[in-house]
């Protein structure tokens, strides 16, 4: 049995969510959804009510989507596929007079990064965050060392996957990482490259090696996998498939089949997907598919139902509150046999 906050690089070899399993503790938590704080941080000076975030994609993250993650309690991060002034204009409080809503914003490390960090900063965003998909590069060093002298604002980095990345990083100055390479749901990188590290062991990692607070970035497929990546020391989980497809994604609704039987979509894409750098008048490096997803309604209710989930996970674990959580959790590796019977298999069974 390990635990989540054991030391080195990566303790147990390469894990991911389905490899392990939370154990039941003994508990005095009654209810299961009773008064528990899942309140978390999502950088050095931004905290959150909920540990959810929403991914800077150009089919998950613009203005509805931040306003929705804010009031819920999270925090959306906006895409950077957009002019500077598109950016700007996702700020959830633009249009509202007193609101105190937090956001985040996705700059790069090239082009108009510097002058859009400046804007971003400038109209009050909480967060940026410095989205590539290799972070531990000299690129990053250099935007950190430019950012940190203009920008009041927290900076968050990314994506790393190892303990080296996050040491370096935090000591170039980011204000918390985000952790994931190659497990997002539409990535094609490790196929593409070889390279990846599965998530569970990149939390370990670089959650050994950091004190800022670290997103546990992609792959979250069930409710149980944001338990599992806060127990791993993750403090907030970002998501992307699970948040595409809502009424507050960015993108159209598209029809297929005609009323009644006509079923709606949208389209979720990775951002290093053909499609996506089409769009941007590129085609090279695609290391990402691109996908229509059933239309699931409003964003809240995938909202609710993860937070309803992790709070039976902490009830399963005896703790209140997220620190505790992380604290106490402790995790079992699973056979193959093991992630069958995780899994609802009477049907199986009867198929046989
Ligand atoms: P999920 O699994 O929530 O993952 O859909 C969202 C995360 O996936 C990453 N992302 C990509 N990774 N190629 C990649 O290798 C891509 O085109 C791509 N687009 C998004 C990103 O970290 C996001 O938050």
């Amino acid at each position: 049995m390990a635990k989540g906050s054991s030391g080195s690089a990566f303790p147990v070899g390469g894990l991911t969510f389905d490899d392990i399993q939370l154990v039941p503790q003994y508990s005095e938590v009654g209810s299961r959804n009773g008064e528990m704080d899942l309140s978390a941080r999502f950088s050095r000076n931004v905290s959150l009510k909920i540990p959810l975030v929403s991914s800077p994609m150009d089919t998950v993250s613009g203005g509805s989507m931040l306003k929705a993650m804010a009031k819920l309690g999270g925090i959306g991060v906006g895409h950077r596929f957009c002019s500077i002034e598109e950016a700007v204009n996702m700020d959830p409080n633009a249009w509202e007079s007193d609101s105190a809503y937090q956001w985040a914003m996705a700059i790069g490390v090239t082009g108009d990064y510097f002058d859009r960090a400046i804007e971003l900063d400038r109209a009050g965003v909480n967060a940026l965050v410095i989205d590539i998909a290799h972070g531990h590069h000299d690129r990053t060093k250099k935007a950190l060392a430019q950012l940190k002298s203009r920008i009041t604002c927290d900076i968050v980095a990314g994506n790393i996957a190892t303990a080296e990345g996050a040491r370096d990083l935090e000591a170039w100055g980011a204000d918390g990482l985000r952790v994931g390479i190659g497990n997002g749901s539409l990535c094609t990188t490790r196929i593409q490259t070889g390279v990846g590290i599965p998530q569970v062991s990149a939390l370990i990692g670089t959650v050994a090696e950091a004190t800022i607070p670290i997103i546990a970035d992609g792959g979250i497929r069930y409710v149980g996998d944001v338990a599992k990546a806060v127990a791993c020391g993750a403090e907030t989980v970002m998501l992307g498939s699970l948040l595409s497809g809502t009424k507050e994604s960015l993108g159209i609704i598209s029809r297929k089949g005609s009323w009644p039987n006509e079923n709606l979509y949208k389209k979720y894409r990775g951002s290093a997907s053909l499609d996506s750098k089409m769009d941007r008048g590129e085609s090279k490096n695609v290391e990402g598919a691109s996908t229509l997803v059933p239309y699931k309604g409003k964003v809240g209710r995938i909202v609710y139902d993860i937070l309803d989930g992790l709070r039976s996970s902490m009830s399963y674990t005896g703790v209140k509150n997220l620190q505790d959580f992380y604290a106490e959790a402790r995790y079992i590796k699973v056979s193959f046999a093991s992630q069958k019977e995780a899994r609802p298999h009477l049907l199986d069974r009867q198929e046989n």
